[in-house]
């Protein structure tokens, strides 16, 4: 067991060393991660591209703490997160790392400001101007004049961005983003790819999934995983 940070960058803010994971399913089992090793340096725009099975979100939820490698390590920021406690990690995660999804996953009856106001609470952060805050990062993405709607009031491309702005409400320098254009029409998809483009021009590190190569493109690096292996990066 590893008890020293192995960084000897400072600039590698998330490292993945030799890391697997398998799931056992009505007696078989699945591997989902074969043995993947990634450093990702502070202020990246990385895409992982890959097929649907092949490991992607495992990969994105190892990084975030959501889930844990059966063998192997995941540092990120200098800190062991594949060792750490529940509580403790889910502390670490509220402040480091913005988290958005495929389907938005936005809170059906709160409205978009109160949806970016929700980690804050949740956080104790920011205590004497969430609701400024909240509307400053909604004006950050395009939706100052939405803050009052509902979810269900905004289009897909609307949702996603409160999703995003929910992701930045307690300022990680981490965003990781689960097939975020996966329910998204082509073009409301790279705009919300230029969206984040921008955030990592502001300083964030962005880990994108996608399978769409096409949207890839505009990450600064691409890997691509398959069978539960990195098979090719490109610099
Ligand atoms: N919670 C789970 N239980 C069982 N199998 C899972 C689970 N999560 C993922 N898998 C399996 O692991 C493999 C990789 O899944 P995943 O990381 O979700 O791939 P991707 O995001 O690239 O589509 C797949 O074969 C999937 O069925
Ligand atoms: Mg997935």
């Amino acid at each position: 067991m590893l008890t020293q940070s192995p960084f000897t960058q400072v600039t590698s803010v998330i490292r993945l060393e030799n890391v697997t994971r398998a799931y056992t399913m009505g007696g078989r089992t699945l591997y989902a991660l074969r043995g993947v090793s990634l450093d990702i340096g502070a202020g990246e725009f990385l895409a992982i591209v890959g097929p649907s099975g092949s490991g992607k979100s495992t990969l994105l939820n190892l990084i975030g703490g959501i889930d844990k490698p059966d063998t192997g390590h995941v540092w990120v920021d200098q800190i062991h997160v594949s060792a750490m406690g529940e509580n403790a990690l889910a502390k670490w995660r509220g402040d480091k790392i913005g988290i958005v999804f495929q389907f938005f996953q936005l809170l059906p009856t709160l409205n978009a400001l109160e949806n970016v106001m929700l980690p804050m609470e949740l956080r104790n952060s920011f205590a004497n101007n969430r609701r400024a805050r909240a509307r400053a990062v909604l004006e950050r993405v395009g939706l100052g004049d939405r803050a009052t709607q509902l979810p269900s009031e905004l289009s897909g491309g609307e949702q996603q961005r409160v999703a995003i702005a929910r992701a930045l409400a307690n300022d990680p320098p981490i965003l990781l983003a689960d097939e975020p254009t996966g329910n998204l029409d082509t073009e409301t998809g790279q705009r919300v790819i230029e969206l984040l483009a921008e955030l990592n021009q502001a300083g964030k590190t962005i880990v994108l999934v996608t399978h769409e190569e096409q949207l890839a493109r505009t990450a600064k690096r691409v890997i691509r995983v398959r069978d539960g292996h990195i098979v090719e990066q490109t610099r």
